[in-house]
């Protein structure tokens, strides 16, 4: 017989609150039986409406704190509650920190099943706002307004805004600009066509990219739109359309359209210029990716000999930044635009010993191991459901004598590194970066090295 379930959807329970879930939750017992309180923190008090019941495990609404943390905080934004974007707004910033370390720690230990790993400070933000260069915005049509929004995480319920904090402040004069020239022009243009608004911002040129999404090729209000965009904010030096006719979960469809302006913005990261492409992905948050980086130059200690692989390398970031230091970088990447960034940026830096290829990680990689390419440091990056058991089959395959892995999910970065631990590659340390502050995520370093590895 199983054991019997407490509560029932309704109930207000009291809670003490003593755990961090990986989603930024409080987590508290009721009978013994675990209740996830979202906007709770642990050390508080607080009465929870039961909002969902599975058979482990419970969610509570939090209605009321009656023990606030020393660490509880007023959040900064108006649309904390509704939005969902932020999780953690209302901790102390230094108290987030604290609570990312327990989330990797916790991670490492329950899925890994690790208790000897390092689990380092997380590196945190001086002023921990501000500082996304990219958001993804919503359009959508409520009675005879048209609103411009984030969706609520899990949903296609829009929140409107005004003021995000996370954002430099011209991405919020743009998004209120947009939302009023659209209301101006939805009598006489067909608006229907207009799905998604991406904005783009290198920290560098301080340049704009704005990328507008739509479901049909043809979406006549964008040229009027466009011209009215780069003549009130002149940082707006790119505007282009993606066409995405189906859905298939990506934001980006296959087809792309110059509207004005031009084609790419230039980021610099360290001692190298990047030129991206609206496709590309660049980590969101440039102040925060140079501390990642760093700590990747810091554990691969290239002396100028190696054969250093980045595979999910993007536009080809770490790998150039390591390929001045290295004797030969290769990079693997899925979008092949991307890696034609890669491969453009390579050519303006004069960096000459550095190989992209395009494809699948899982398919590249086994097939360079098959052609015999051992090289000495391997990084990986990849997306948050972390490497394809091909990808970590082929590295092992490699025998490289270092790994370094960059992950921004605790949950399958503890199951890779569970994995390769099996094949002889150990964890050492793990190094947290704060790439998202005022938000439950965290980007993590982790050094491995080879068991009897003459790195060691
Ligand atoms: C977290 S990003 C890292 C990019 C880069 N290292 C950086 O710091 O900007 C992950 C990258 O993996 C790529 N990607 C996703 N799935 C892939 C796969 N199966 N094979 C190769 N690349 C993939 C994405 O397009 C994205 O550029």
């Amino acid at each position: 017989m199983g054991k019997e379930i407490p509560l029932a959807l309704g109930d207000i329970v009291d809670l003490a609150l003593d755990g961090i879930s990986h989603e930024g939750w409080g987590i508290g017992r009721y009978e013994g039986f675990t209740v996830f309180v979202p906007g709770g923190l642990p050390g508080e008090r607080v009465e929870a409406k039961v909002r969902q019941v599975k058979k482990n495990y419970a969610v509570g609404e939090l209605v009321q704190v009656t023990k606030a943390s020393a660490y509880r905080v007023d959040p900064a934004c108006s649309v904390y509650a509704s939005c969902g974007g932020c999780t953690i707004q209302h901790a102390l910033y230094e108290h987030q920190l604290n609570m990312k370390r327990r989330i990797v720690a916790d991670a490492l230990e329950k899925i890994g099943g690790f208790r000897d790993i390092k689990v380092h400070r997380v590196l945190g933000m001086v002023h921990p706002w501000e500082y996304r260069n990219r958001i993804q915005l919503h359009v959508s049509t409520e009675g005879n307004h048209v609103k411009i929004g984030f969706f609520r995480p899990g949903s296609h319920e829009l929140v409107s805004f005004e003021n995000c904090h996370l954002v430099p402040g011209i991405f919020n004069d743009l998004r209120n600009f947009l939302e009023r020239e659209l209301n101006r022009r939805r009598d006489r243009a067909d608006l229907s066509c207009l799905k998604h608004i991406v904005l783009k911002r290198s920290a560098y040129t301080e340049e704009i990219a704005v990328v507008f999404v739509t479901e049909k090729k043809d979406c006549p209000v964008l040229q009027d739109l466009s011209l009215a965009l780069v003549k009130s904010f002149p940082a707006v030096v790119s505007v282009v359309q993606n066409i995405r006719i189906k859905n298939t979960g990506a934001l980006f469809g296959p087809e792309w359209k110059l509207i004005l302006g031009k084609e790419r913005i230039d980021e610099r990261i360290g001692d190298v210029i990047f030129s991206i492409s609206p496709g590309s992905f660049v980590q969101v948050n440039p102040d925060q990716t140079e501390v990642l980086y760093d700590k990747v130059l810091e554990y691969a200690d290239l002396t100028g000999k190696e054969m250093v692989m980045d595979i999910y390398c993007g536009i080809g970031t770490i790998s150039l930044i390591l390929a001045k230091r290295a004797q030969k970088v290769i990079g693997i990447e899925e979008f092949p635009g991307a890696v034609q960034d890669a491969k453009f940026n390579a050519r303006i830096n004069n960096i000459h010993n550095g190989e992209f290829f395009a494809g699948k990680a899982e398919i590249v990689l086994p097939e360079l191991e098959a052609s015999g390419i051992h090289p000495d440091i391997i990084v990986v990056d990849p997306p948050r459901k972390g490497c394809d058991p091909a990808v970590l089959e082929a590295i092992v395959k490699m025998v490289p004598q270092k790994l370094i892995y960059v992950s921004c999910n605790p949950a399958t970065l503890a199951r890779d590194l569970k994995i390769l631990a099996g094949k002889g590659y150990k964890a050492r340390e793990v190094q947290p970066v704060d790439m998202f502050p005022q938000t439950y995520h965290v980007e993590c370093i982790v050094q491995i090295k080879r068991a009897g590895s003459r790195m060691e």
